[in-house]
């Protein structure tokens, strides 16, 4: 008999799963540490399914775990990390395999995942079991950026903000098909207070709490109709003098085509990319 079996994530407690998913992510690119909340804010706002989601288990003892998000059609691999000491031996590729026979078993007909780059076993593993690139996925920083009056201050009148479902209604309209899963208009919609969103004119965007040092720019969208006109850049860089002196973010979840809006408003590409990646089922 296989020492590997998997075993449905909802058999375990969520205090549980926050751990093993810390201490499968040991040494990761960014420190990992899953709390409670953080674990309970993936379940909700990416629809991750415990039902689908498997811990790994290596001669009975839980040794990796794998998040598995589910939304008609398509499920989204979340999370997958094996503990340190069980890496390198086959694990990653064998649970793969089983999870793609089990999203085929239950009707879906594509998997997907964002991997970082610059993670040459993860990359490897996801390819090896035909995941293919989609797209590159970027982010930016900016700390304290100075806005003058020509340049957006002025703009900031002109802001009105809006209900997150707004702009998450913007996105499934006008956004684009395949946009990776953290930036759909449907994870968008979960996104609450004290995350805020603003409009300016035909422009939207979505940022995490305003009050923090650190905020993070969740969503940004311009209407059809209304493309290449800057019309980003004035909504940001009104955003950067309605909340000053902060650092902002843009995490690499991005398409590397978008990236050309937040370098007009000065933002400088962060060093981690990622992959989005996709495998028909
Ligand atoms: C990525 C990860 C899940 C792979 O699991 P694993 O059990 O080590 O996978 P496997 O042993 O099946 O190895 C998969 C492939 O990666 C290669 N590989 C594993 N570790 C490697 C390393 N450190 N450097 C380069 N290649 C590596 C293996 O050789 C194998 O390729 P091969 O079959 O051509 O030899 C595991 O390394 C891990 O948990 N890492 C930390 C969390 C993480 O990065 N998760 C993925 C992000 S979404």
């Amino acid at each position: 008999m296989s020492p590997l079996s998997l075993k449905p994530a909802s058999e375990f407690t969520i205090p549980q799963l926050a751990e093993l998913m810390t201490r499968s992510f040991e040494g990761y690119f960014v420190p990992v540490n899953i709390t409670d909340v953080i674990m309970f804010t993936m379940l909700r706002r990416d629809g991750v399914d415990l039902t689908a989601s498997r811990v790994i288990l290596k001669d009975g003892e839980p040794s990796g775990l794998a998040l598995i998000a589910r939304r008609g059609w398509t499920s989204r691999l979340a999370a997958m990390g094996v503990l340190s000491t069980a890496r390198n031996g086959g694990t990653g590729t064998w649970a793969m395999g089983q999870l793609i026979a089990e999203a085929k078993a239950r009707g879906e007909k594509e998997m997907l995942l964002e991997v970082i780059e610059q993670n040459t076993a993860g990359v490897k593993l996801y390819e090896k079991v035909g995941f293919t690139k989609v797209r590159r996925l970027v982010g930016y920083k900016l700390e304290n950026p100075q806005v003058t009056d020509d340049g957006g201050a002025n703009a900031q009148d002109e802001l009105q903000e809006i209900d997150i479902r707004e702009v998450a209604r913007m996105v499934s309209y006008h956004g684009i098909n395949d946009l990776p899963w953290q930036l759909s208009g449907t994870t968008i919609a979960h996104h609450t207070p004290p995350s805020r969103a603003f409009r300016l004119n035909d422009a939207y965007c979505l940022i995490s709490n305003p009050e923090a040092t650190d905020v993070s720019i969740s969503s940004v969208l311009v209407k059809a109709r209304s493309r290449g006109a800057g019309l980003s850049a004035v909504l940001m860089r009104a955003l950067f003098a309605r909340f000053p002196n902060k650092v902002w973010h843009v995490s690499p979840i991005f398409p590397e085509e978008m990236g050309v809006i937040f370098e007009q408003v000065g933002m400088t590409r962060e060093t981690l990319s990622q992959w989005q990646m996709s495998r028909m089922l």
